[in-house]
């Protein structure tokens, strides 16, 4: 199994050494423009196999993608970060003509390969793939939702004071801090619904505080987070690669779903060998379908930018 990740900064990086950990990968290329840059990443990830004990050989190159060659799968997190008090909707201008090259120069090396596009506006990036290349739609996937719902587990357990390992929830729309919908009627503190633990107060603010975790962290770091972005970057290769058929929510193009079409955003879906195998039409409370439908009309209005 050959991953292949584009970009060598701090996501990039973060999901390489995930995927290396977790031990399931033969080899992870680690690609970036900036001379020197994903060796020496590569290197220094290679000195903790023995410390982390996995076999996973993980190689970098500075812009060769001969070295892609025959990627299983590939992982773009090129282009730059926002910084605080930027939206991920800023970015468009340089990192579409960034993601447009790299997938086309993947491609022309792994023409089989399962695309994950992580870079933003990442559901406006996605469906900017889908455009420029045309292969089946079921082998590129925008994560966006992995990650807002391990931001929102995370602040329901806070909410809860409980392990996080007895909170579940999803976390559905636009990756951007205004179109997120963190499925609050579904969410579970083990098996039982949030809602008999919180108050309605206690869980908008769990809401809110879900939707700008992103931005929350850039404010903190100044710069764009990195480990639980490669997280669940990297649970995402890890259901692909293992055919472990997989519920996550991620950036799908949709054809109707959802009432929804020709655009990318993030709804359930089942990852396996072949990506995304099947998309999960939920049963939706009508004040998430209707956030889902107003989210998707902010994805569209960043999409059309693409044209601009
Ligand atoms: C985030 O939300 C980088 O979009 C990513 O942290």
């Amino acid at each position: 199994m050959k991953v292949t990740v584009v970009g060598a900064g701090a996501v990039g990086a973060s999901c390489a050494e995930y995927i290396a950990i977790k031990n399931f990968a033969s080899e992870v290329v680690i690609l970036d423009i900036k001379e020197g840059f994903a060796e020496g990443k590569a290197m220094d990830l290679m000195q903790t196999a023995s410390l982390n004990n996995f076999d996973t050989k993980i190689v970098g190159t500075t812009n060769d993608y001969v070295k892609t060659s025959n990627s299983d799968i590939c992982v773009i997190t090129s282009g730059i970060p926002r910084k605080p008090g930027m939206t991920r909707e800023e970015l468009i201008g340089i990192n579409a003509g960034i993601v447009k090259d790299v997938s086309s120069k993947l491609l022309e090396h792994s023409p089989n390969t399962i695309l994950i596009v992580v870079s933003n506006p990442m559901d406006t990036m996605t469906y900017l793939v889908h455009k420029s290349t045309g292969i089946p739609k079921n082998r590129i996937i925008g994560m966006g939702g992995a990650l807002d719902s391990a931001r929102f587990k995370y602040r329901l357990a806070e909410a809860l004071n409980a392990p996080i390992s007895d909170v579940d929830g999803m976390v559905i729309g636009g990756h951007s801090d205004k179109g997120m919908v963190p499925l609050i009627s579904k969410a579970t503190r083990n098996s039982i619904k949030v809602t008999n633990f919180l108050s309605d107060e206690r869980l908008d603010k769990v809401r809110e505080d879900t939707k700008v975790g992103g931005a929350t962290l850039t404010k903190l770091l100044g710069t764009s987070a990195w480990y639980a972005p490669g997280a669940a970057v990297s649970s995402l290769v890890h259901s692909i690669a293992c055919d472990h058929k997989k519920i996550f929510p991620c950036s799908a193009l949709l054809d109707g779903e959802y009432g929804l079409s020709d655009l990318c955003i993030g709804v359930p879906v089942v990852l396996g060998k072949n990506g995304i195998e099947e998309i999960i039409i939920l049963e939706l409370e009508p004040a998430d379908l209707n956030h889902l439908s107003e989210s998707a009309e902010g994805v569209k209005k960043t999409n059309s930018l693409l044209n601009a």
